[in-house]
């Protein structure tokens, strides 16, 4: 039976899973690498750690098995990063990741000037600071001399991709993400390119997610201890990686992911566009589409309260003295925008706060704002897609955030929707392994796979009572950020 090697090209950590034809994990491995922030508000990493990860986590995943079965490798990976080479594929300079805020002004001159009325009609969304397009305006702006050495755009895992095979590449979804695709259509938009000042001979070649892009370069498969015929699809942005390998493909299924960033996703058998384009309209590694809300900061903001503030890697710990009595009582708030915020209100300003607090508020009461304020903000953007009349009454849940069985029923509760937990949290890994099963024709398509191989091994209910009292907290919750909205700028 063929093996295949799942990467998650994440923010914090490559996470890789080897999986077999019948969908079993045989294997998981993973590295960290360092995520710089030369400015606040600013975010980049070096492609050199991603690979140098990697590669190390390919050897390390593969060490006790038989190496002869592995037949292909997919990558679900951190989308929007702008990752520039020159004319001899060297890296420029550090990518500039998808939660960086440094475009602000790139980001209004392409909403107010070119508009948000033409950029949804070339590429079916507006500009958001971390999506790539302003990312290249600023450089062009800001850094001209790198500017002008720029011969290949890529995003992340199309970087792994690369020096896997030596083929530019990129799939729909991801690019979807960099303001520069004619999503419905399928194809680079030149008028987006002119308009950053690029060429179509800059951009790397377009696949289907589950398409191969080429096999390993023979030194590569060398050095990974691999066979040479193994294929490399072209993989997904991690969000869509993450549906597929939960399952949510097709029409009208949801996904949600507690990573470093929290996301709702919705997949649909057709193109369509949020008019207000809150949510933003993506195509889906299945070859269809999906509309998506994204917000910066969400196991990251428990992260960075329990590793930065509270000086504790025992996440569980923090949570065990909140019990159901107290959930929907607490009388702390917090906005998660740690790093601004994308979906909905686009507010690179935005920062995170604490409201409420007392001279008997506990520990365990911020740990619980901040857990509550994350699903609070995936609810706003939930209630966007309600508004457009798109029907989630379940969806799944994936993602660090989702091991803790605590988020999981403030999350349940505070959507008042039940929510489905497959046999893995790790989507994005997991889908790319799917996806690499379809590329090398173990299965007919991303549906069959999906069908054959995701199970959902638990469903958390919401508790009326539960619900009922975060209604009311998600009505306080709505107060906050409007009365600071015109606060956050003035403390820049
Ligand atoms: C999606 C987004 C994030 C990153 C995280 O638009 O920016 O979810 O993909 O890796």
């Amino acid at each position: 039976m063929g093996y295949y090697i799942g990467v998650d090209l994440g923010t914090s950590s490559v996470k890789l899973l080897l999986v077999d034809e019948a969908g079993r994990i045989l294997n998981s491995a993973s590295r960290e690498y360092p995520l710089l922030f030369p400015h606040p508000g600013w975010s980049e990493q070096e492609p050199a750690c991603w690979w140098e990860a990697v590669t190390e986590g390919i050897r390390d995943l593969t060490k006790d098995v038989d190496c002869a079965q592995v037949r292909g490798i997919g990558c679900g990976g951190q989308m929007h990063g702008l990752v520039a080479l020159d004319a001899q594929d060297a890296v420029i300079r550090p990518a500039i990741l998808w939660n960086d805020g440094r475009t602000a002004e790139e980001t209004a001159w392409l909403n107010t000037v070119v508009g948000k009325e033409k950029l949804s009609a070339l590429t079916a969304n507006i500009a958001f600071a971390g999506f790539t397009a302003p990312k290249i305006l600023w450089m062009r702006n800001k850094e001209p001399e790198n500017f002008k050495r720029i011969a290949k755009i890529m995003l992340p895992k199309d970087y792994i991709n690369y020096k896997l095979t030596g083929v530019h590449s990129c799939d729909y979804s991801d690019a979807s993400g960099m303001l520069l695709l004619d999503v419905e259509h399928k194809s680079w938009s030149k008028e987006m390119l002119g308009i950053c000042g690029v060429d179509e001979k800059q951009m790397p070649r377009l696949f289907e997610s589950f398409e191969v892009i080429g096999t390993l370069k023979p030194e590569i498969a060398e050095e990974l201890g691999l066979p040479a015929d193994v294929k490399v699809v072209a993989g997904a942005g991690d969000n869509a990686a993450a549906a597929v390998g939960t399952g949510t493909v097709g029409d009208g299924a949801c996904n949600i992911s507690l990573g470093t960033s929290g996301t709702i996703f919705i997949s649909s058998s057709k193109f369509g566009v949020d008019p207000h384009n809150a949510l933003h309209a993506f195509a889906h590694a299945d070859g269809r589409w999906h509309l998506m809300g994204c917000m910066l900061s969400a196991a990251s903001c428990n992260k960075w309260l329990c590793d930065e503030i509270l000086r504790t890697t025992d996440y569980a710990a923090e949570q065990r003295d909140i019990t159901d009595e107290r959930l929907g009582r607490n009388r702390v708030f917090f906005l998660p925008y740690l790093m601004g915020e994308r979906s909905p209100i686009n507010d690179t300003d935005a920062r995170g706060t604490f409201v409420g607090v007392s001279m008997d508020t506990s520990r365990a009461d911020l740990v619980q704002a901040v857990l509550e304020g994350v699903a609070f903000a995936i609810r706003d953007s939930f209630e966007v897609a309600r508004s457009l009349g798109v029907p989630v009454d379940r969806s799944k849940l994936c993602g660090g955030g989702a091991k803790s069985p605590l988020w999981r029923k403030i999350m349940a509760n505070v959507l008042n929707i039940p929510l489905d937990i497959p046999q893995t949290e790790e989507g994005p890994g997991y889908g790319g392994a799917m996806l690499a099963m379809v590329g090398c024709g173990a299965f007919e398509s991303v549906q069959a796979c999906a069908d054959a191989l995701v199970h959902v091994t638990k469903t958390v209910e919401p508790d009326p009572a539960i619900a009922e009292r975060y209604e009311a907290q998600y009505r306080k919750f709505g107060l906050i950020y409007p009365a600071l909205k015109e606060v956050f700028p003035k403390l820049q």
